[in-house]
């Protein structure tokens, strides 16, 4: 959907969290279980992102800045409900909320921004394989 394998990877990976956060919240999770959840979807968000903008830079795409703004937009919103869980006002609302949220963005975002990088990538690598003395058949 990228154009990038890793990248394609990493986005089912968050898909596969998003579904499990699911699944704990139908089992009742304890707070514990959703702290972790919420802290490891944290961590795995913010390297994927960097990994992520790293690619749209190298590859010139128009997108990169709107990507990186938005990334920080789903970090500051995630820390914002670990804060409210943390304080202790969290609640199975809290937890809905939680995944109704990270599920919406992933969809929304992959879809209208992530995906540009295919065209980018696309043409990256055309202009590499014009500008380059090896012959296509090759390539
Ligand atoms: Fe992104
Ligand atoms: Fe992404």
């Amino acid at each position: 959907m990228t154009g990038i394998r890793e990248l394609d990877m990493q986005h089912q990976q968050l898909f596969v969290f998003a579904n499990a956060l699911e699944e704990e919240i139908k089992k009742g999770a304890t707070p514990a279980t959703i702290k972790k959840a919420i802290g490891f979807m944290e961590r795995y968000t913010v390297e994927h992102f960097q990994y992520e903008e790293m690619c749209m830079h190298g590859a010139s795409c128009p997108e990169t800045e709107m990507n990186k703004k938005a990334h920080a937009e789903f970090i500051l919103e995630l820390k914002r409900m670990d804060i409210k869980w943390d304080g202790g006002k969290g609640d199975q609302e809290t937890l809905i909320q939680l995944h109704k949220f990270v599920e919406f963005w992933l969809d929304a975002h992959i879809l209208k921004v992530d995906s540009k990088l295919k065209g980018c990538v696309a043409y990256t690598h055309d202009k590499t394989v014009k500008n380059s003395s090896v012959p296509d058949a090759i390539l």
